[in-house]
């Protein structure tokens, strides 16, 4: 599978509010609707917890739904890219790191991704709980979306209780200036009022000064292969295309000024900023 095209920082990261708000199905629905343009699209899952063990190996079911969505069948080597921190405890990853004896380091998942971006034209990568999930003692999720720069696309719950949650991770998000495609508000309970979902959009784009790119319906077998025969799918497909352009361009100037966050500590160093939104250097 996959070529040698060599396409830099490309992709998109999926972060969610919670767990089980619906990550693996929007990242799932997303690789589909890349694959179908016939874009090299591959998963990525940095951290998995809750692994089955099989054949003496730890088998990770977010990668696993990613790749059977995408139709791909990838070599050892390149799986182990795809999830390089495998944990049997379902938990916290900094918390299954700690109890297994394992290491997660945002630099080795920084590294992994790299050999996807390096061989695939586009990397659509799952992030595990929500933006402030800790990897271990001192990075968080959040660490590794800023180190990856790219286009975020934060799923949330379409129903009651999400505008708190949803404006919280945006806030995060922002104040760590990651750029974000938009939100997908996810129908995960059955019956949720359509009024109600209506209003949360609404009121998610207005007080988040956000796009939300689509509302998903609470189906009894959440799956690719029915969403595809839906008109929704042709939909959210399309809005992703555009939000990717400007999703990318945010990604661009986000790498820029952090390039020139680095430059401006490196030559004031009696005076130096310590975020790059203290940075006077041009942007
Ligand atoms: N639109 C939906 N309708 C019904 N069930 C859904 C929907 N989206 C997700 N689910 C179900 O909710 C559960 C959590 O979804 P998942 O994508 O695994 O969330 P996450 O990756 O954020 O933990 C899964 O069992 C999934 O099948
Ligand atoms: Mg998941």
């Amino acid at each position: 599978m996959g070529g040698t095209k060599l396409v830099k920082d490309c992709g998109w990261f999926v972060t969610g509010t919670d767990t089980g708000v619906g990550k693996t199905y929007v990242t799932a629905l997303l690789l589909a609707a890349l694959r179908q343009t016939g874009a090299d699209a591959v998963p990525m899952k940095p951290v998995q917890t809750g692994c089955a063990r099989r054949n003496g190996g730890l088998v990770a079911p977010d990668l696993e739904t990613a790749l059977a969505a995408a139709g791909l069948k990838p070599a050892p080597r390149e799986k182990r890219w795809m999830c390089p921190a495998r944990f049997r405890t379902p938990c916290s990853p900094h918390l299954a790191a700690a109890r297994e004896g394992g290491r997660i380091r945002v630099r080795d998942l920084v590294a992994a991704y790299r050999h996807l971006a390096a061989r695939h034209a586009s990397v659509v990568v799952e992030g595990a709980g929500g933006v402030m999930v800790p990897l271990n003692t001192h990075e968080t999720m959040l660490d590794l979306m800023r180190a990856l720069r790219l286009p975020v696309i934060l799923v949330a719950r379409a129903g009651l209780g999400t505008i708190n949650h949803t404006l919280l991770s945006l806030a995060a998000l922002r104040a760590a200036e990651i750029p974000l495609a938009g939100v997908v508000l996810n129908t995960t309970q059955r019956g949720e009022s359509a009024s109600l979902v209506t209003s949360n959009r609404a009121t998610i784009e207005r007080l988040g000064k956000v796009k939300v790119l689509a509302v998903l319906p609470w189906r009894a077998a959440p799956d690719v292969a029915s969403m595809q025969k839906d008109a929704l799918f042709t939909r959210m497909a399309e809005n992703f295309r555009h939000a990717e352009k400007s999703g990318r361009s945010r990604a661009v100037r986000s790498r820029r000024r952090d390039a020139a966050f680095q430059d401006c500590r490196a030559w004031n160093k009696h005076r130096a900023p310590q975020t790059p939104a203290e940075c006077s250097c041009r942007r």
